[in-house]
């Protein structure tokens, strides 16, 4: 375990606070590279990967960006309203799956907090002088992290900030950027619809140059998992889910509309009240009393009895 001291804290936009960390003996810190993340043990006991966001040649300091999930009750909640300046954390070295390779050029792409890794590419790329294109999605300029670097010229390369303000008909349009497959790398980090579309547009181009940042912190599928029924109560539907479906994706197909965010399990977005069933909770979100009778449906499943959703 490596003991660190925070130098520095500061919002870098609505819900993202950036955290400067530096060794708090003061002496050298173990190497990362770009893309790298550090896992760090937040106030609330548990460990949370957080991406480095500065240039792995400072080898005093990890820089990573927290951001704060309204509805979660652990980790990045308690890294920011649990800490100061000052104060001291315990982390892990940093790791990487996410390296950059040597290629001729490059494609970034960001969509909120997964900017971080890809912020450190770009630094790194601009030192290196390699050519690159860096798109950033976010929802609007209140949500936009590290607007200040990318546009103070700190970082080369041809940035791109899309805003959507929420809607689906503004999405980025990527198709234009792909349709002729290059020698160009691409980088991918960020919320998974913004993955799901990139691995879309990039089909026809060489598996090994497309690269995305998933951390999986949960395991949403098993191997013991079976089919099953998911009842909507207010329509009294009836919903298939398959093996290898998420019971969100299922509904979604259906035709109903549900709020999601992460797919992942972490975010809290699509909570939904269940009525009954014998849910199998593979989120990292709820509470143990909330589990009588909410699931995150973006990553829990039943078993063959299947369950009933308030919705
Ligand atoms: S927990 Fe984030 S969308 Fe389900």
């Amino acid at each position: 375990m490596l003991d660190l001291v925070i130098r520095g804290k500061r919002a870098l936009a609505e819900g993202i606070f950036e955290f400067e960390l530096v060794a708090a003996d003061g002496s050298t810190l173990p190497e990362f590279s770009a893309g790298g993340h550090l896992p760090v043990e937040t106030p609330s006991g548990g460990m949370r990967q957080y991406s480095l966001s500065n240039n792995p040649s400072e080898r005093d300091r990890y820089v990573i960006g927290v951001k704060l999930e309204p509805e979660g009750r652990g980790g990045s909640r308690s890294m920011i309203e649990d800490t100061v300046e000052g104060d001291q954390l315990k982390a892990l070295p940093p790791e990487n799956d996410f390296p950059l390779v040597d290629a001729p050029a490059y494609i970034l792409i960001a969509g909120g907090i997964g900017i971080t890794p890809i912020l450190s590419m770009a630094r790194v790329l601009t030192v290196r002088g390699k050519p690159f294109k860096l798109i950033y999605c976010t929802r609007s300029p209140a949500l936009t992290a590290y607007e200040d670097v990318l546009s103070s010229g700190d970082v080369s390369g041809e940035i791109t900030i899309h805003h959507d303000d929420g809607d689906p008909d503004k999405v980025y349009d990527f198709w234009d950027l792909f349709e002729e497959p290059s020698k160009a790398h691409v980088y991918c980090c960020g919320p998974k619809p913004l993955m799901e579309e990139v691995k879309g547009v990039t089909g026809h181009w060489p598996e090994s140059a497309i690269h995305f940042e998933d951390f999986k912190p949960v395991e949403m599928f098993r191997a013991a998992d079976v089919a099953f029924e998911v009842t909507l109560a207010k329509s009294g539907r009836t919903v298939t889910v398959p093996v290898g479906t998420t019971v969100l994706d299922a509904v979604r197909t259906a035709g109903v509309k549900v709020a999601s965010s992460c797919e992942s399990g972490t975010c809290g977005t699509c909570k939904t009240t269940y009525l009954s069933g014998n849910v199998d909770h593979r989120d990292l979100v709820l509470m143990p009393e909330e589990k009588t009778d909410k699931v995150m449906i973006c990553v829990s499943r039943a078993d063959e009895g299947g369950m009933v959703l308030d919705l």
